[in-house]
């Protein structure tokens, strides 16, 4: 069924573990991420970015009409959140849409800017009954960021910092940069676990980890015993499904038949989904 993002972080902070939100491009993708989170038997977040609806030539209902009824007819918990919007039309479609949550993104600006556009989206979203991100220490690699951010693992989120950000802007949740980026196609980052003890020690609202397809298994192990709340996974998704289908397509290079292809990546996409499930979703030994 459908759910809300809130209702999932506060039955895995319960729970000690932490929330997976995998971030969608076709309607092959949502079907793979409903049917891993079955096949796992746990709840997931099925996220659309800015970027995603941009590819859809702005429009969001196409991808968002298929994800509510994925997600209603779901065997187990899916919530809807829209990730990374800019643009203050596209998040003012957000509640419509069906999403119970959205991270805002005003992390290339810089921190009073950041500041004062997070705090006028949050008071938007609360008014809506919406759950609110936003990302404070830019994580770099994201799609239209300058070459020289892309991959770039320094930044950092300061703690100090984090903490007048969250109190000023009042969000629900917070991305922060402990050494991930986005769009590793291999999981090669190690992660600042120390910044992380002291962010969760400062902060009160859950944290939330972009660029995962970049982190290994033990690393994401740790960060979600470390405090990490909600763990955003895009790019891992379309390494299987791309992988499947270009060998698909090599091997089979007389077939035109798309559903014999989207179903190779579709298949590749569920096991990724489940697999990953499995290393955020374990419960820690006591
Ligand atoms: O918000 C989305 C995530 O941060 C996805 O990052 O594509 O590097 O896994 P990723
Ligand atoms: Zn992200």
């Amino acid at each position: 069924p459908l759910t809300t993002t809130g209702e999932l972080i506060t039955r895995a902070a319960a729970a000690r573990t932490a929330v997976p939100a995998f971030n969608v491009i076709t309607l092959e993708h949502v079907e793979a991420v409903v049917a891993g989170a079955e096949s796992a038997g746990a709840p997931v977040v099925v996220q659309v970015s800015e970027n995603a609806v941009g590819f859809r030539g702005g429009r969001l209902l196409p991808l968002a009409r298929a994800a509510t009824a994925a997600a209603e007819q779901a065997r187990v918990p899916v919530a809807l959140h829209l990730d990374h919007v800019q643009s203050d039309d596209l998040l003012h479609q957000a509640a419509d849409a069906g999403f119970s949550s959205v991270m805002y993104d005003a992390s290339r600006l810089p921190y009073t800017e950041n500041l004062a556009a997070t705090r006028s989206a949050v008071n938007w979203a609360h008014a809506q009954g919406l759950w609110i991100e936003a990302e404070l220490g830019q994580v770099g690699g994201k799609a239209g960021a300058s070459p020289l951010d892309a991959h770039a693992p320094g930044a950092r989120t300061d703690p100090d910092e984090a903490r007048a950000f969250v109190a000023g802007s009042g969000v629900d949740a917070l991305a922060v940069a402990i050494g991930s980026v986005h769009a590793m196609t291999t999981p090669t980052a190690t992660l600042d676990h120390t910044l992380l003890k002291r962010l969760n020690a400062a902060l009160d609202v859950p944290l939330v980890l972009h660029g995962s397809s970049g982190v290994p298994d033990g690393e994401l192990r740790a960060a979600v015993a470390g405090g990490i709340a909600k763990v955003n996974i895009g790019t891992a998704l379309n390494v299987a499904m791309t992988g499947a289908v270009r060998d698909f397509l090599t091997a089979h290079p007389d077939v035109v038949d798309p559903r014999k292809y989207l179903r190779v990546g579709r298949d590749a996409m569920v096991e990724r989904v489940s697999r990953l499930i499995g290393v955020l979703c374990a419960r820690p030994s006591p």
